[in-house]
């Protein structure tokens, strides 16, 4: 088991203490982080006292405190799980090999890459966020937003760690651009597209937290198969975290949903009521789903099988034993691409598509969560669904890029496409209306007309307790 220190100025089971030079390099990117933070994080409440989660350690269960705490005084923290003795490679070139503590010369650049590239998502989420405290439903939903926040923010301290520990004067330069880049800024942008588009209404960030923190979840999960011991151990703990993420999207459009479905069963017009028509939801679905689907990357990557072979980035689950092939050698995978206006049939082999593959993962975990919110439909006797668009609908990355699909990832004519995509995505007339709904609801036990409220609460408490003490 590891030492935890939450005395020391950076919280950390990493025993800092004991490398001095690495503790001075972390000490002194602290107060640029909090700069940062200050600049572009929820800085409007920054003076007041927010009922937050921190993480103090990595045993199962007792890993989180729950306290009333300033946002800018928050103890983020090093934590990498707890290692794993003797722990082998166990997929791909290396299989079988012992699991590296160093970073192995000829992977250092890709390593790096890999590891700048889940770095730079996690303030970029913060910045995305920034203003939606000024529209939260409820005070239940403010908090989580915030938590949210500052959870984003540890993770950017977990790459941070990696970097400033093992590369050297290019990691700590890293460190310092994952910083100064900011979403949506168009000479310093993040680094992925997803990460640059605003995130204007609460909305939006509820299928953010659905479908990107989950994208966050299966890169994370990849990444804790590596043979990078280090990355392997801090990418699991995050995992622990980002669970709470997606269950607060997840959660939201279901509450939103449920809010739909109630009044639709009662005989109304949700448009009337000042709630959210199913067929907006569904197109705030789309857009932030396929947004989603281009972070996995190309379908058919040389990257991605150069990475699985160096035992960098594993399949979903691959320590599970659950693929019969842990080299993934002598498989293929059929990809259906589009050509001259029609699908062909491709075979590709197996290493190449192993982005595809965790997007299939991916894509089974998101229509779970559509199924869920269309039982309760059923529940309240709504006939409407939910659906979850085609890996192929509006695309920028990969064989289905800048190409005219249907949601249910059927290939049309070019100016169909256009014609329908209203049908499809929110248009303006969509977004103006959702925002026209955004009003701040800070009053103990009352929440937003276009949103049911929580199940539970935060941390056995109910869900209109005093989670936020305004200054
Ligand atoms: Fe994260
Ligand atoms: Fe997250």
């Amino acid at each position: 088991m590891s030492t935890v220190d939450l005395s020391a100025k950076i919280p950390n089971n990493v025993g800092l203490k004991d490398d001095k030079r690495l503790m001075r390099a972390l000490e002194s990117w602290q107060p640029k982080f909090l700069d940062w933070w200050r600049e572009t994080g929820p800085t409007d409440f920054n003076a007041d006292q927010i009922y937050l989660r921190t993480a103090i350690g990595v045993g199962k269960g007792g890993w989180a405190h729950f306290d009333y705490v300033k946002m800018p005084e928050y103890r983020w923290g090093i934590f990498l799980a707890d290692p794993v003795e003797h722990r082998k490679i166990h997929f791909g070139d290396h299989l079988g090999e012992a699991a590296w503590n160093e970073v192995p010369g000829e992977q250092r650049n890709r390593l790096r890459r890999l590891i700048v590239t889940q770095g730079d998502t996690e303030p970029a989420s913060v910045e995305q966020q920034r203003l939606l405290g000024h529209t939260a439903p409820s005070i239940y939903d403010l908090r989580s937003l915030f938590q949210v926040n500052v959870e984003e923010g540890r993770h950017l301290w977990a790459m941070v760690y990696l970097l400033h520990t093992y590369f050297g004067a290019d990691g700590r330069e890293e460190a310092e651009a994952l910083l100064q880049r900011r979403s949506g800024n168009a000479d310093h942008p993040r680094i992925l597209e997803a990460f640059n588009r605003p995130i204007e209404t609460w909305v939006d960030f509820f299928c953010f937290t659905t479908f990107t923190d989950r994208d966050g979840k299966y890169q994370l999960a990849s990444l804790a198969e590596s043979g990078f011991d280090p990355l392997a151990r801090t990418t699991q703990f995050m995992l622990t975290e980002e669970a709470y993420h997606m269950q607060t999207g997840e959660n939201g459009v279901g509450r939103i949903i449920h809010r739909t479905g109630t009044l639709m069963k009662e005989g109304k017009d949700p448009r009337k009521e000042g709630a959210l028509p199913l067929e907006i939801i569904q197109k705030y679905v789309n857009y932030w789903s396929s947004g989603s689907y281009d972070l996995f990357g190309g379908e058919d990557s040389t990257n991605a099988a150069e990475a699985f072979a160096a035992g960098l980035k594993g399949r979903y689950r691959e320590g599970d034993g659950i693929y019969k092939d842990p080299k993934a050698l002598n498989a293929s995978y059929r990809l259906a691409v589009p050509e001259g206006g029609h699908m062909v049939e491709r075979e590709i082999p197996l290493r190449r598509a192993m982005n595809a593959l965790l997007l299939e993962a991916y894509a089974a975990d998101c229509r779970r969560i559509v199924d869920r919110w269309n039982r309760d439909l059923k529940a309240l006797g709504v006939d409407a669904q939910i659906t979850l668009p085609s890996t192929r609908f509006h695309r920028y990355q990969g064989v289905y890029a800048n190409q005219p699909f249907t949601p249910s990832g059927e290939l049309i004519a070019r100016e169909e496409w256009q014609k329908r995509k209203d049908e499809w995505l929110p248009s303006d007339a969509d977004r103006k209306y959702v925002a026209s709904l955004m009003k701040p609801v800070y009053e103990l036990g009352k929440i937003a007309n276009w949103i049911s409220p929580p199940h539970q609460g935060v941390n056995d408490k109910p869900w209109d307790w005093e989670y936020v003490k305004f200054h």
